[in-house]
């Protein structure tokens, strides 16, 4: 046999054992409300399959996977399978009337996707209102059989979902808080895995627990899925190592608080190397904004070594604003090796981010600050959804009247975002406005935060792709500075930039997939302000740079 056949044949082998491997799962999500006991009380919430968390989703990279989600609850909703790449697939990506109408009660879509080089941990999440905080859970991607984690095969591995709880529905929460314009209530309990833990009245028996046995190492899959908090992490006596952020492996390093903002996720091992007992896993606010209310209270599980029985000890947690903590933690987070970054820069955006203030007349309707309603904006546009369709559709569609494709690629004033900023510029403009980018085209946008009301650190998520983080600082960014001390080398790569308090960070990523995707704050509070914007990248040559067709049971409005 010449060569060249043998190769033929080995290719097809190859190929072969390729499609046998990657699988076809298909799961059934039925959405409904139903009676949950938490803090002493039982109110209904929406949750998934009668679990809360809701269902994790275990599949391997390569994997195609079909989720037929059944609506049974009394409110419209989607789903979104958050830091999923979803390539030229943004029909599957989730967000309500971005990429598709919601399922209305009573009805069903079928989420199809198939999973493209990614492996680690990501989630998934309600993307309809506020439903997400409790429709939520874990999505696993494992590395395709024959290849391995860049570490060694933990021993067990473990989901730590980090949740918020209201003890009200908590659309009624938004409710209220769109009707007054104030900000809504804060949460009554953090969670982990929908539990708030030892520190709460009648939480005990349900309070999360992890057995090991000593010499153990875990793999901990730390996702935040909080709706308004960032988190700080620990785990009492135990040394976490960080090795891997957003479903993207990182350098390996080791330490004893981690802080992971909405929508984040973080995978550390920790080695049950300590007295054999019980350890409390404990996670708390992160909270920068100046005199703002938010929920100081510390969820646990437990960590305990087999057969132990002694009373579980807390972990030291830095206090609530602790920068230095957070800044320490996130310079540490680098990709493992050297990465292609981006150089020649097509698109050179720049964002302010943060709130603003609409005025009203004194009223029932007019509950914020000075007279105002509260919003949030990105370069003064305080982002409003359609109603009718989708954005999606209205740009595959060409329906006119939706939005418009002129979001401003640089704020409409320049000021000193960061220092004292004059009232005048409180007042953002609402709009549904969206920025254009050619297929493949380089982008580089800087996140700036303003001192609008309050500094704060914004948790900064963009569907249809991760990016790379070149850099982040405090202050105004001072391009002529900063530019210089970017790391081009082996920046971290991530789907969510927590954006520093009072700061700016830069990102930056190829426009290789075709869609309307939307960048947002996840903190749902912001969102729902309007602290958002969504990218068209157009299609680029041939069907590889194309989208696929809409399936044809998606949801219609
Ligand atoms: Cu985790 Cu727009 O979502």
């Amino acid at each position: 046999m010449s060569i060249s056949v043998q190769s033929l044949l080995l290719s097809l082998l190859l190929s072969f054992a390729l499609t046998t491997f990657a699988e076809t799962h298909n799961y059934a999500f039925t959405v409904q409300e139903q009676a949950a006991n938490r803090l002493c009380k039982n109110h209904r919430i929406v949750n998934v399959n009668g679990q809360f968390p809701g269902p994790t989703l275990d599949v391997q990279n390569g994997d195609s996977v079909a989720i037929k989600v059944t609506n049974a609850s009394p409110y419209n909703l989607t789903i979104h399978w958050h830091g999923l790449r979803q390539l030229r697939n943004p029909w599957a990506d989730g967000p309500a009337f971005v990429t598709q109408c919601p399922i209305r009660p009573g009805g069903s879509y079928t989420y199809k996707f198939t999973i493209q080089d990614q492996e680690g941990t990501l989630w998934w999440h309600a993307h309809s209102r506020w439903l997400r905080a409790t429709v939520y859970g874990a999505l696993v991607i494992r590395p395709k059989s024959g290849s391995s984690y860049p570490f060694p095969t933990p021993k067990v591995e473990f989901p730590v979902i980090l949740g918020e709880w209201w003890d009200r529905k908590v659309i009624s929460v938004l409710r209220q808080a769109l009707f007054t314009g104030a900000a809504p209530n804060i949460s009554d309990a953090i969670t982990i895995n929908g539990q708030p833990g030892d520190l709460f009245r009648c939480s005990s028996q349900g309070t999360t627990k992890l057995t090991v046995n000593k010499g153990d190492t875990v793999l901990l899959r730390v996702i935040n899925a909080a709706l308004n908090q960032q988190l700080f992490f620990s785990v009492a006596n135990h040394k976490l190592t960080v090795v891997a952020t957003d479903a993207i492996y990182t350098k390996q390093f080791t330490t004893n608080v981690i802080m992971v903002g909405p929508g984040q996720t973080t995978d550390v091992l920790l080695t049950a190397d300590q007295q054999p007992g019980r350890y409390y896993m404990a996670a708390r606010a992160y909270a920068t904004a100046q005199n703002a209310p938010f929920d100081n209270t510390t969820a646990t599980a437990i960590l305990e070594y087999k057969s132990a029985t002694t009373q579980p000890i807390l972990p030291q947690l830095p206090f609530y604003n602790d920068t230095n903590t957070v800044t320490a933690f996130s310079n540490q987070i680098k990709s493992p090796g050297k990465v292609t970054v981006p150089t020649k820069i097509d698109e050179n955006l720049f964002f302010t981010m943060g709130f603003g203030f609409f005025n009203c007349t004194p009223g029932p309707r007019c509950q914020g600050p000075n007279n105002t309603r509260f919003g949030a904006s990105m370069n003064n546009v305080s982002f409003v959804l359609p109603n009718r369709v989708s954005l999606l559709q209205a740009y595959t569609q060409k329906i006119p009247n939706v939005y418009t494709p002129d979001f401003p690629p640089v704020p409409p004033l320049q000021f000193d975002y960061t220092g004292n900023v004059p009232r005048g510029l409180w007042q953002p403009v609402k709009g549904t406005r969206l920025y254009k980018l050619k297929f493949g085209s380089s982008v580089q946008i800087v996140l700036q935060d303003t001192s609008i009301f309050s500094t704060e650190d914004h948790p900064v998520h963009l569907h249809g792709y991760h990016f790379y983080i070149v850099g982040q600082g405090f202050g105004n960014f001072n391009p002529s500075r900063d530019t210089a001390n970017f790391n081009l080398v082996d920046p971290p790569q991530r789907n969510t930039i927590d954006v520093p308090v009072g700061g700016w960070a830069a990102i930056r990523f190829v426009a290789d997939n075709p869609g309307v995707w939307l960048m947002h704050c996840h903190i749902d509070t912001h969102l729902a302000w309007g602290f958002a914007m969504a990218f068209i990248v157009e299609n680029g040559v041939g069907e590889s740079e194309t989208l696929l067709p809409p399936p044809s049971d998606l949801p219609k409005c």
